[in-house]
């Protein structure tokens, strides 16, 4: 099953903190895809994608194969950034280039096909019966139009304040975004193990900040949740100005399916420059996190940059790690500060000393 048909995890905010240079060798968790993707607009020498989950490989290698074989406003329409009637016919233009396994996996889904690839995974299926059957009975659509519209920060404040953070939109809120609810319809129970704390309560502060601090008119991430498409602003990869240069050097990307910490063990010493690692420390016990980062460390040159988030977790390199790994404060505190994808508690950036 698919769990995440994009990733909602800011690209923007990625590259800027692995700063990738011509030639250097990355390492991303796969997701959706479209943050290992953004990856190759700064012409790496490789990047490898690992993935646990072989869906999540799926819609890789669905991405891999549209932006070989299709025009950059059919990916979009393929994905549900744009609307479409021919999704399926786009798809057939792609499945060729697909390995046995994926292309299985598609062919068996013809209904994810035309929702839109990006709609089909569990975490955007449980957004949309937010947004289809939540939202509308606290705002009606052009207050969330209002909304998307933005503004200065003093009139997205006063909006905010007046017309959208009413009674009952923080009662439903707390409702859906509640620990059992969204264990129960949206995320697995498994990724709640570690988070102390009201997750609603976190996720109201942040939508606070996405909507006022933040201009919700150049958001992609929350047009989707509020609305099921992006707004004319796009996620990285999916911009028309970094289409080309990733289609470029698509061949530089390689994936596999496999826990981070089975491919590492794969890995040479000293091999890799950037790593993505989304957020996958928070789904690991403390000291599993320690082994992964320490594991990391090994297969990472001097200089390497870790860029990783948390959503409701904790996760920074341990002491045990001080003479290894030196956090980058006031960079990482800087891109949380402007995190389109705002949900995360902390954004991370880690250097091999
Ligand atoms: C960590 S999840 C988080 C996605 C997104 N940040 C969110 O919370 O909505 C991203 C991907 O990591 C993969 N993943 C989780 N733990 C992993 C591991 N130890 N090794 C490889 N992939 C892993 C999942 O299958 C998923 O596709």
């Amino acid at each position: 099953m698919i769990s995440y048909a994009q990733c909602w995890e800011d690209a923007d905010v990625l590259l800027e903190a692995l700063d990738v240079r011509p030639g250097q060798h990355c390492l991303s968790i796969a997701s959706a895809g479209d943050n290992t993707l953004a990856l190759l607009a700064r012409a790496p020498a490789q990047v490898i994608a690992v993935d646990c989950n072989p869906a999540q490989i799926a819609c890789l290698e669905l991405r891999v194969a549209a932006y070989r074989a299709l025009a950059h406003g059919e990916v979009l329409e393929l994905i549900g950034s744009l609307a479409s009637r021919r999704r399926a016919a786009l798809y057939r233009r792609c499945r060729s280039l697909l390995g046995a396994q994926a292309r299985a996996f598609w062919d068996a889904r013809p209904d994810d096909i035309d929702l839109g690839v990006g709609a089909a995974g569990r975490l955007e299926r449980y957004l949309a019966l937010f947004r289809d059957r939540v939202l509308p009975a606290i705002h009606p659509r052009r207050r969330v139009e209002r909304l998307l519209r933005g503004g200065t920060r003093t009139e997205r404040e006063e909006f905010y304040d007046r017309e959208w953070d009413t009674w009952s939109w923080r009662a439903l809120f707390r409702v859906f975004f509640s620990r059992a609810f969204m264990a129960l319809a949206g995320r697995e129970r498994s990724h709640f193990r570690y988070v102390d704390g009201s997750i609603a309560a976190h996720l109201l502060a942040r939508v606070r900040h996405a909507c006022t601090a933040l201009d919700p008119a150049d958001n992609p991430y929350l047009h989707w949740i509020l609305t099921g498409a992006h707004g004319a602003a796009r996620p990285f990869a999916l911009r028309a100005e970094n289409f080309g240069t990733i289609r470029a050097h698509i061949e530089r990307l390689q994936w596999h399916c496999l826990r981070l910490e089975e491919l590492l063990a794969r890995l040479h010493p000293d091999s890799l420059d950037r790593c993505n690692l989304s957020d996958v420390f928070e789904y690991m016990p403390p000291e599993q996190h320690e082994a992964a980062l320490r594991a990391l460390r090994r297969v990472c040159r001097p200089g390497a940059r870790l860029a990783y988030w948390n959503l409701l977790v904790p996760r920074r390199r341990p002491e045990s790690l001080a003479t290894r790994l030196a956090p980058l404060v006031s960079a990482a505190a800087h891109l949380h500060a402007r995190d389109k994808a705002f949900f995360y508690g902390s954004f991370v950036l880690e250097e091999a000393v």
